[in-house]
């Protein structure tokens, strides 16, 4: 199977690896495993979302400290940005945070279905050339497993500054005929990452696409 990434990896500084080797254990979930029931994490009846793509933690963070009725799984394979979260989530003693420092592809095998009330994916890798389409993450086989998780009437939220990408994402979601789209506003509690305002400083503008899940049955 294509990975929607290239591993990378950078080292830690000596004190961000040693909280990462202490926090992880606590805090962090494994990519693969026995299924998991996320809501059972949470304090009940809160806003169960999974955030595919975390970066370095930023929204993730911002999120839980601000709104506490949002409970947010983070998943990137990006190390130094899972241990920027995980110092966080010690920090400010976030209850609602978890992470998972993996495939987000993977991870959501060990979901229940119908498991989440949100998934979030903040500006997925283009993958621009013809050659790298297989990396992306909105083609129609990953979209049936991001809709096997997501409740009816679930929310999927996705951001994008390349126009190409949009247009793509958009056909792609309305052919799959697993969601209706609901806006193209931009959440108001979306922050700029520092992402976004690369993009912005280089000239690009984003686009935020947001589908509901319908109650068509993902054949699995
Ligand atoms: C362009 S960055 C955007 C990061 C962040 N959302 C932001 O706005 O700053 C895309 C991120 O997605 C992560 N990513 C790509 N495919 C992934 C996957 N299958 N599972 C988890 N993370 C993934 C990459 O490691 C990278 O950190």
């Amino acid at each position: 199977m294509s990975r929607t990434f290239k591993p990378r990896r950078r080292r830690l500084g000596s004190r961000r690896a040693s909280l990462h080797a202490e926090l992880l254990p606590r805090f962090g979930l494994d990519e693969s495993g026995p299924s998991i029931d996320l809501r059972a994490l949470f304090e009940p009846g809160s806003t169960v979302c999974l955030e595919i793509g975390s970066g370095n933690g930023d929204l993730a963070s911002y999120m839980t400290r601000n709104f506490p009725q949002y409970s947010v799984v983070a998943v990137d394979v990006h190390r130094p940005g899972i241990a920027r979260l995980l110092d966080d989530i010690d920090s400010y003693s976030l209850v609602n945070a978890r992470v998972v420092e993996g495939d987000a592809l993977i991870f959501v095998e060990r979901l229940m279905a119908s498991s989440l009330d949100e998934v979030w994916t903040f500006f997925p890798d283009p993958w621009p050339k013809n050659a790298q389409a297989h990396r992306r993450l909105f083609t129609t086989e990953r979209i049936v497993r991001l809709a096997r998780v997501l409740r009816e009437g679930g929310v999927l939220r996705v951001a994008t500054d390349v126009d190409s990408y949009a247009i793509s994402i958009d056909r792609k979601l309305r052919e799959s005929g697993l969601f209706e789209e609901l806006c193209a506003d931009r959440p108001e509690w979306r922050i700029e990452t520092a992402f976004e305002r690369a993009g912005r400083e280089a000239g690009r503008s984003s686009t935020d696409l947001t589908f509901v899940r319908n109650g068509v049955a993902v054949n699995s």
